[in-house]
């Protein structure tokens, strides 16, 4: 017999050569195939499990040995304090993004109802959040893929938000000439050729690659956003550590001012923000 106290130190053991946060990644697999939650986990450290959900939890072990975000493997994933539904066919929400979300509900805070756009949603993360914080707002969330879409969605319902709509189609497209107090993006920022995609792998390109240099979906979405923004409105867009410089001169030449970029938690250049000139 083994006892959950025992897989979960096995376990830590093995992930440590493909994670690393080995002890959490194991609390969460055998959480995962106990169907508990990990605090129920450390209340009963010699419950016993049975043969046919070890066979499951090492299905579960050998796919993140082989580099499978632990969100796919458990299908959750938490973003801005709230519990999300993500599946392979979104990029797994990061904790940098919510440097967007912060930034957002701060360039909003004096106004009433207002209008946000979140341009390439996935999981729908920062349209929620946003959603989440200001019961008042309009957010639209719009996504290229169908599948990313449906999933947004769901977390919208599961999570009981009314006030969220969803647009599917390529950057301002489906948006005919909606006009919006801020709009806030995540787009795909990676080179096709960057190294980095290989540990990415997993996760959809169309999420993560965006042309040779990696600013085509910036240069995109900062093009079109003053034909979307009202007067005054804000553009927010994450970006890589090394593209702050290239986006600060995309929303120059799109019209902004008051253009900076913030740095995330681990001081790097990841938003830039550009108010569109009355
Ligand atoms: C980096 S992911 C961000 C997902 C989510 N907003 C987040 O922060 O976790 C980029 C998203 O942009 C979407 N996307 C890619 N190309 C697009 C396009 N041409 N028009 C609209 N969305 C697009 C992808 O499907 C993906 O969901």
């Amino acid at each position: 017999m083994i006892r959950v106290a025992d897989a979960i130190a096995a376990l830590r053991a093995r992930l440590a050569a493909a994670s690393t946060s080995a002890h959490l990644d194991a609390e969460l697999l055998v959480a995962q195939v106990l169907g508990t939650g990990r605090a129920s986990l450390a209340a009963d450290p010699d419950r016993a499990i049975a043969p046919e959900e070890l066979l499951a939890l090492e299905s579960l072990v050998r796919r993140r040995l082989a580099g499978e975000p632990i969100a796919y493997l458990t299908g959750r994933r938490e973003f801005w304090s709230l519990e999300l539904e993500v599946t392979p066919d979104v990029l797994v929400p990061r904790p940098e993004t919510e440097l967007l979300v912060e930034r957002a509900l701060e360039l909003i805070a004096g106004l009433q109802n207002p209008a946000v756009l979140d341009l390439g949603t996935g999981s729908g993360a920062i349209a929620i959040a946003i959603a989440a914080g200001r019961p008042d707002a309009a957010v639209t969330a719009s996504d290229v893929s169908a599948t990313a879409l449906a999933l947004a969605k769901r977390n919208a319902a599961g999570l009981g938000l009314l006030n969220l709509n969803f647009r599917e189609g390529t950057w301002y497209a489906p948006l005919a000439d909606l006009r919006f107090d801020v709009i806030v993006s995540n787009p795909p920022y990676v080179a096709a050729g960057d190294p980095a995609l290989e540990a990415l792998m997993h996760e959809p390109r169309l999420a993560l690659v965006a042309g040779s240099g990696g600013l085509e979906a910036l240069a995109a979405v900062a093009a079109g956003a003053s034909a979307h923004l009202a007067p005054g409105g804000w553009l927010l867009v994450e970006h890589g550590a090394k593209q702050g410089e290239a986006v600060r001169g995309l929303l120059q030449s799109a019209g902004f001012a008051r253009i900076s970029t913030r740095l995330d938690l681990a001081g790097l250049p990841r938003v830039t923000e550009g108010e569109l000139s009355r």
